[in-house]
């Protein structure tokens, strides 16, 4: 039978990192994956996981299952960290949150979710967005549409043309919104913006599904809730699907969360019921190690200190790199302007190179940029490779 199979292209970034990895030229920079690096290029543990590991295994007494949404702690801590610990959502109970494998693991909950319950419900997605989202809700059997986000420089946001658009989504379909730290652009949406997005959803009755992968990478943590807090209004309907890959640097741990807000507690805990089944039919419940390091964190006000401490370390060098690269650039190729870098958040960049400069970026110096839009990751850049990095990007140019 699997004679007749296709062989499927690479993922168009995960097989990147491929290409990277055999790569044999001693210099070779990889800012394609979304993986935070240091200094040294390497992606660290941080000290307060490693603390609560050494405290889980001294304690840890059963490997048994959790339940199908995972641990109530873990569950508790999310909302806090999503919503502040004194929101409506939150003292009302009308947020049930699910443990998840990641923020893909949520997604895809979600998707199996309303393609189940709302089968008819269109799923609008950023033009641009992580290419991702679209292959799990059209592996889930969604409909898929765009929504316009990016201005004709690439460069900025065209508010203008995304609530003219978001105005045109039939009431009851979901619309996919980036947290903060939008992947790939870099581009968000200021506070003011975010409140009169949320006034249209909620004015059409669209239901949000906000993809929160980066939260505490762009401002910081509380401040990167601010299109959250405007889309959390009293009586109103969201999903949140969120991760603790990129801010806790638990990427291969596998820990996310989907949390579902209905307009009561009564609907909060059907919809969990029917959550809990598409959770049951995939994976049946979720892996313990990650969830238990993130609620050993939180819970415990020392560690939670130092995991603040050190999730600031990892935005301030994102934004240093930032500042570095656009000075760099502006002394190697003073007629091209990269200011615009400076204004994007993340750990992501549009840099506006073509699909044929960053294939010569690739063949030519060994730097792997992912194409159609030439996505950078600012924290693969460090104070070493910025000056070869931007000499190959001056010569590309
Ligand atoms: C926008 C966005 N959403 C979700 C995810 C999922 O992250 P993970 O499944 O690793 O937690 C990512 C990871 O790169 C992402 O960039």
């Amino acid at each position: 039978m699997f004679d007749s199979l296709p062989l499927a292209p690479p993922d168009a970034i995960l097989g990147l990192t491929e290409a990277f990895k055999h790569d044999p030229n001693p210099r070779k920079i990889n800012l394609s994956v979304g993986v935070y690096k240091d200094e040294q290029g390497n992606t660290p543990i941080l000290a307060c996981v490693k603390e609560a590991e050494r405290r889980l295994l001294a304690s840890e007494k059963s490997k048994g299952y959790l339940s199908i949404e995972g641990h109530p702690d873990y569950a508790a801590r999310v909302q806090e960290l999503l919503f502040g610990p004194t929101h409506e959502v939150v003292t009302t109970r009308r947020a049930v949150t699910a443990q998840t494998p990641g923020g893909t693991g949520s997604l895809r909950v979600a998707a199996d979710f309303l393609k189940k319950h709302f089968p008819r419900a269109k799923v609008w997605l950023s033009k641009p967005t992580w290419a991702n989202h679209a292959a799990i809700f059209a592996a889930a059997g969604q409909q898929i549409e765009s929504y316009a986000y990016l201005d004709a420089a690439g460069r900025g946001l065209d508010f203008a043309a995304m609530t003219a658009a978001l105005k045109q989504i039939p009431t009851s379909d979901v619309i996919l919104l980036h947290a903060c730290c939008h992947n790939p652009t870099g581009i968000d949406p200021t506070g003011a913006q975010w409140q009169q997005i949320a006034a249209v959803v909620h004015e059409r009755g669209i239901l949000p599904l906000v993809d929160f992968a980066y939260q505490g990478f762009g401002e910081g943590l509380v401040e990167d809730t601010v299109s959250l807090s405007a889309l959390a209004r009293p009586g109103k309907e969201l999903l949140v699907c969120s991760s603790f890959s990129k801010n806790f640097g638990l990427y291969g741990e596998r820990v996310g969360a989907l949390t579902v807000v209905a307009a009561s507690p009564e609907t909060a805990q059907r919809a969990l019921s029917q959550v809990r089944i598409s959770i049951r039919t995939n994976y049946s419940n979720p892996p313990t190690h990650g969830g238990a390091i993130v609620a050993t964190v939180l819970g415990d006000a020392d560690l939670r200190k130092q995991w603040e401490l050190e999730l600031a370390t990892m935005r301030d060098r994102i934004h240093q790199m930032r500042r570095l690269f656009v000075e760099t650039m502006r002394r190697k190729a003073p007629q091209h302007d990269f200011s615009f870098l400076q204004q994007q958040k993340g750990m992501f960049s549009f840099s506006g190179l073509t699909n044929v400069q960053v294939d010569e970026l690739r063949t030519k110096h060994a730097i792997y940029v992912v194409a159609s839009g030439g996505r950078i990751n600012v924290a693969g850049m460090t104070r070493e490779n910025m000056e070869p990095l931007c000499t190959a990007i001056a010569a590309i140019l």
